[in-house]
């Protein structure tokens, strides 16, 4: 038998002011990683595992969808590649992964609103740019990104784009971006190079997995908020 969830926990989020709301998203935020590595295939989760997905759902929609292969991005998509590559030598080590600031091209990208359209269309909701904008390097064996959520204030919903993608030593892609849900589920969103995702980051637990030998994947992400 599974331990039952926190109902007051759930809807304790609501009862808070802004700033303290921001302070427990980013707790529980923090915690994820250490439940998730308590999750096994085929048992059901934690109850700590359950509550904290459902009080991260009470900050915004949750989902990630493929978009595919979008206009806007195609056609910037080699100076994307050549930007980040240029980039990537001096991009700051976070845990298991490098980051760096979007440059020129990127930051257009961003304010595209050709692109911003096209999100709006796949996701049936109106958005606006927030400025956020970065590159995510996975390029040593190992490299990752834990089981997160991202803050309101940048990423309430993520354009996330393959910019690259070199296989392994073994030839196959392994990495992928993964969302999880309460019952401890994780789903792989497949995503070739050059293509898009829309990720409900706030509210939605999701993690890079980790690159095999030889393998290298370069993000960009961009986050736009609810209008
Ligand atoms: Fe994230």
């Amino acid at each position: 038998m599974t331990e039952p969830t926190n109902p007051r926990l759930i809807h304790f989020a609501e009862a808070l002011p802004p700033a303290q709301k921001y302070n427990l998203h980013l707790m529980v935020s923090a915690s994820l990683e250490m439940l998730a590595n308590r999750l096994e295939p085929g048992k059901p989760p934690s109850a700590a595992w359950t509550t904290a997905v459902r009080v991260l759902a009470r900050f915004g929609k949750q989902g990630a969808e493929r978009m595919g292969l979008l206009p806007p991005i195609q056609v910037v998509l080699p100076e994307l590649r050549r930007e980040a590559r240029a980039m990537e030598p001096t991009a700051t080590r976070l845990a298991a992964s490098s980051t760096k600031p979007g440059g020129e091209v990127a930051r257009e990208l961003a304010r595209s609103r050709a692109l911003r359209r096209i999100i709006e269309s796949h996701v049936k909701e109106d958005l606006r740019p927030l400025g956020e904008c970065h590159y995510h390097f996975y390029f040593r064996t190992g490299d990752h990104v834990a089981p997160h959520v991202d803050s309101a204030q940048t990423s309430y919903l993520n354009c996330v784009i393959v910019v690259d993608h070199d296989a392994g030593r073994d030839g196959r892609r392994h990495s992928a971006l993964n969302t999880y849900d309460e019952r401890g589920g994780r789903t792989r969103v497949p995503l070739d190079k050059g293509e898009a995702a829309a990720l409900y980051a706030t509210a939605t637990v999701h993690a890079r997995s980790p690159v095999w030998e030889g393998e290298k994947v370069t993000i960009l992400s961009i986050g736009f908020g609810p209008r």
